[in-house]
């Protein structure tokens, strides 16, 4: 077996991964469903757990050799019902998509008819969209936000119910800056005898944290994605009541997925442990106080917010009050090292391609330790950046400060010759 380091066996991939290390280091990451983990689960990814297959559950599976990494599994499952203060919990979906369609598929049949909240008013692929398994599996009706307040219009989600008789109904979106009623939405499916699904991938470790209402209590599945504010590895978890708990196993496993990937549930694990620790509430909190910093400081300088502004960790911005559509935002802040996505705002007249709006999150820049005072200076670059018209020495000299600003925060120690991990910055 050759122990030769990867920038010996691989160079080019070597470089792609120093490089994105550089990339991270130097730009400030504001894309609402990304992070940087810790150190810790860096760790955990790259171990020889990858190695290891272990179909089935932890003491029933159907390979020998399972000891480890079933106490890998337990851990994981232990810690993410803690967490969330949940019956079950299936920590083995490979991501947030899987997740969503094993909880679907645990109960529904192709055709059933699924409420979910419209894509462009912030809901997911997965709740419905034509292109997507949701989509053309079941009867998809959607609902959205009120045209005057742009928040979920729970009248018409009630209204709708009543109508369509669901067979669930699912609440949850990606790109949505205010609190959700999951009590009233929980009402609704009642009313309606419809399984209540909340997938809080977004606002997973606000939840986790105590800071935004819980939706266990009230739906029958919770689904999230792991890597979002939760600052795990990238994957999913399905949480619900216990008497769903063998459907919702076998539907994960054999239904539609084969092999666990422990190293990524071990890097789960130690994320939920870092989710445990009283520091963990701090970040939170500190998630919640940058947004609202940088959204009231973006408002100040006279950009659109949709709804007026933020209760979680992320901000839609109109930008067409800027004479620019989402996509040349997005790239004209990508050329100063501010890294966002184009986002389509409720009721855009312009294609998702294209879009009126782009989503800023906070998540990231408070990983790296930055606080109100970097987001009223991040806002300044924001806004300046846009209103730049394209200048190149504007431009230049707002690169620089966006530079200046990432060096006083650095992230993860650059791996020149090895991948051998360094302490990246605490976030508390
Ligand atoms: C609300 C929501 N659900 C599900 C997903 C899908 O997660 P994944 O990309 O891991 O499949 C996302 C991803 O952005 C999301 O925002």
């Amino acid at each position: 077996m050759s122990n030769d380091s990867l920038h010996e066996v691989d160079p080019q991939i070597h470089q792609a991964i120093l490089d994105e290390t550089r990339r991270e280091n130097s730009t400030l990451e504001l894309i609402a469903s990304e992070n940087h983990v810790s150190e810790a689960v860096l760790e955990a990814l790259g171990s020889v757990l990858t190695n290891k297959y272990a179909e089935g559950y932890p003491r029933r599976r159907y390979y020998g050799g399972c000891e480890w990494v079933d106490r890998a599994e337990e851990l994981a499952i232990e810690r993410a019902r803690q967490i969330f203060g949940a019956e079950h919990a299936n920590v083995q979906p490979h991501s947030g998509a899987q997740a969503n369609m094993a909880a679907y598929l645990s109960v529904l049949k192709p055709g059933d008819t699924i409420l979910g909240m419209n894509l462009s008013h912030g809901g997911h692929l997965t709740h419905g969209h034509p292109l997507n398994f949701s989509g053309f599996l079941f009867k998809v009706v959607p609902y959205g936000v009120r045209k005057d307040t742009e928040q979920i219009d729970y009248d018409e989600l009630a209204e709708l119910a009543r109508r369509e008789r669901p067979r669930m109904i699912i609440m949850g979106a990606s790109a949505y800056p205010r609190t959700i009623d999951f009590e009233r939405a929980s009402a609704i499916a009642r009313s309606c005898d419809a399984y209540l699904l909340a997938d809080m991938a977004h606002i997973a470790g606000l939840v986790a944290a105590g800071l935004h209402p819980s939706p266990v209590p009230h739906c029958d599945f919770v689904t999230t994605t792991t890597h979002k504010t939760l600052r795990g590895p990238r994957g999913g978890l399905i949480l619900c009541k216990e008497r769903h708990a063998k459907a919702i196993n076998r539907s994960v496993f054999p239904g539609i997925q084969g092999g666990p990937l422990m190293h990524v549930i071990a890097a789960k694990a130690v994320a939920f442990k870092e989710a445990q620790q009283p520091a963990f509430k701090r970040y939170q909190q500190r998630i919640i106080d940058n947004a609202r910093t940088l959204a009231e400081t973006l408002a100040a300088a006279g950009l659109r917010l949709v709804s007026g502004g933020t209760d979680n960790h992320l901000m839609l911005v109109d930008v067409t009050r800027e004479g620019l559509t989402g996509k040349e935002a997005e790239k004209r802040l990508e050329r100063t090292g501010i890294t966002v996505n184009k986002n389509t705002i409720p009721f855009d007249n312009n294609p998702p391609m294209v879009a009126s709006g782009i989503r800023i999150g906070t998540p990231a820049v408070t990983s790296r330790g930055m606080d109100v005072s970097e987001m009223r200076e991040i806002g300044s670059l924001i806004v300046e950046t846009l209103h730049s018209a394209q200048e190149e020495p504007a431009l230049n000299s707002i690169r620089e400060r966006v530079l200046n600003l990432c060096n006083r925060f650095p992230l993860y120690a650059p791996r020149i010759t090895s991948m051998e991990s360094q302490r990246p910055a605490a976030h508390d």
